[in-house]
């Protein structure tokens, strides 16, 4: 796969045989048993284990796998169909991926056959399962900040609620390349915040304003829709998905565990983006 590049001197990286990639100056990485690559220096660590954790990653997954974010997968999929030119195959990356359902039920659902889908999150935990249960993407563990990816190679970058950083992103995508971030609408998860801290601030973002000028905005669609959550043990793994669960007291926890029906509404904003060389 010539899109990877070695994190420590860019140069490509190739597969020397079936549980090895190196590059010409010798960096060798190993696969993984899940079949990931680990392309996070030690010196681009700011702690032992970035990223999310087991237990976040856990959740994630057990949440996203009921199907409670349906819609969002719709409306995701509808903006690249109605956006994006899908007559041939692309090279699709999916920026702080955690454990793959975007890639899948995203990228991988509308591109079309024979394209390339990678995936990239600073997480080992996340990259390990994500790897373990879509087997037709190629994932690895590396910063959104340090891309270990050959320039001006990738189609369409995917980032849903994970780190924004326009540099690499402008630096990787190909010339005309899209990028669609996914972030929190005014109201996201309002009844979930107001049951732990009994008050809600409206979430602003500001993702158009912040993107450089070298980036040429499209559109941005609102989706927002219910979600009626009857057991305790799912809104608790919704919570841990949530930055909020680290700001949790013990009391609103207990409340959170007694709660066995609640509607939660999930507002997200879609904002997708074309890159254009200046
Ligand atoms: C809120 S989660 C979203 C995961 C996934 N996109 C989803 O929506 O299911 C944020 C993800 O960003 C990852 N992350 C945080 N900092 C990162 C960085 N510097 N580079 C790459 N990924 C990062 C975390 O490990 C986590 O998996
Ligand atoms: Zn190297």
């Amino acid at each position: 796969m010539s899109l990877i590049v070695c994190p420590h001197c860019q140069n490509t990286l190739i597969k020397a045989h079936n549980k090895t990639y190196s590059c010409q100056q010798g960096h060798c990485f190993d696969v993984a048993k899940e079949g990931y690559l680990n392309l996070l220096p030690v010196n681009q660590k700011k702690s032992k284990a970035p990223g999310d954790n087991d237990m976040m990653i856990a959740a994630r997954r057990h949440f996203l796998e009921l199907g409670h974010y349906n819609p969002l997968i719709s409306s995701v999929v509808e903006l690249i169909n109605e956006t994006i030119p899908l007559d041939k195959p692309l090279t699709a990356l999916d920026t702080g991926c955690g454990e793959g359902y975007y890639a899948q039920h995203v990228l991988y659902a509308t591109a079309p056959n024979e394209s390339q889908i990678i995936g990239a999150d600073i997480s080992k935990p996340a990259i390990k399962l994500a790897s373990k249960k879509y087997k037709d993407s190629f994932f690895f563990v590396s910063s959104v900040y340090n891309l270990p990816v050959a320039n001006q190679c990738i189609d369409l970058i995917l980032s849903v609620f994970a780190p924004v950083h326009a540099p690499e992103f402008h630096r990787v995508l190909a010339s005309n390349g899209y990028l669609i971030v996914v972030g929190p609408g005014e109201n996201h998860h309002k009844e979930l915040a107001q049951l732990i801290y009994n008050e809600f601030r409206p979430h602003q973002n500001k993702i158009t304003s912040e993107m450089p000028a070298n980036f040429k905005f499209i559109k941005t669609k609102l989706t927002t829709f219910d979600i009626t959550i009857d057991d305790a043990e799912v809104l608790l793994m919704l919570l841990k998905m949530t930055p909020y669960y680290w700001n949790t007291s013990k009391e609103a926890l207990a409340k959170l565990q007694a709660c066995n029906h609640i509607t939660i509404q999930c507002d997200f904003n879609i904002s997708i983006f074309q890159k254009i060389d200046l």
